[in-house]
């Protein structure tokens, strides 16, 4: 497979966030909240980069579509258990692709009344939206190609490889 982004690359964007974060709750806490499973990687990664008092949680949602695409439907299927009034959040996703997944989360839990709320996400794919949503820090822009390792899968696979790779010859 083609290597799109090495495991090194991947490392120092990762410390870059980590740096961005730190910075901007500089003397506070804040609440890693990561979105199964594919932001796991990520999250291992970025909560020992972020210099302040941290706690993890996780949330997962089950979007329905082919293998490589996201349908419109989203649905949660585990929700946190943290209680998130007035903390810092940072939800922390893979990738953001159509943005209807973090759309959903986004509503989901700024019902919960943050005090700031921010998105982390590793990858954005721009030319794949379909509604309005941003990343308040992000790793990389990727081309509309399909992505895995670091976290990321295909049908669950190739979540475990340390690299960022193209799959390549993927029917829809
Ligand atoms: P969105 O709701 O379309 O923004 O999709 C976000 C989710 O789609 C991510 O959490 C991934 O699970 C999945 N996804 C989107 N693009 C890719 C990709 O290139 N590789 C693997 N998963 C992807
Ligand atoms: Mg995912």
């Amino acid at each position: 497979m083609e290597v799109l982004l090495s495991r090194d690359e991947i490392a120092d964007a990762v410390g870059r966030i980590g740096q961005q974060i730190s910075q901007d709750f500089t003397g506070e806490s804040v609440v890693l909240i990561g979105v199964l499973k594919g932001a796991c990687l990520f999250l291992a990664d970025l909560a020992r980069q972020i210099e302040l008092d941290a706690t993890f949680d996780f949330i997962a949602v089950r979007s329905y579509g082919t293998k490589k695409q996201t349908a419109g439907e989203v649905q949660l299927i585990k929700d946190v258990i943290t209680p998130l009034r007035d903390m810092n959040v940072v939800l922390v996703e893979d990738i953001l692709d159509t943005g209807l997944t973090l759309t959903f989360l986004r509503k989901h839990l700024l019902a919960h009344q943050p005090r700031a709320f921010k998105i982390a996400a590793l990858l954005d794919k721009p030319s794949r939206r379909m509604v309005a949503v941003q990343a308040d820090y992000v790793g990389f822009q990727i081309p509309d190609k399909f992505v895995v390792g670091y976290g990321l899968d295909y049908a669950e696979r190739y979540r475990n490889l340390p690299d960022i790779c193209v799959l390549q010859n993927l029917a829809e």
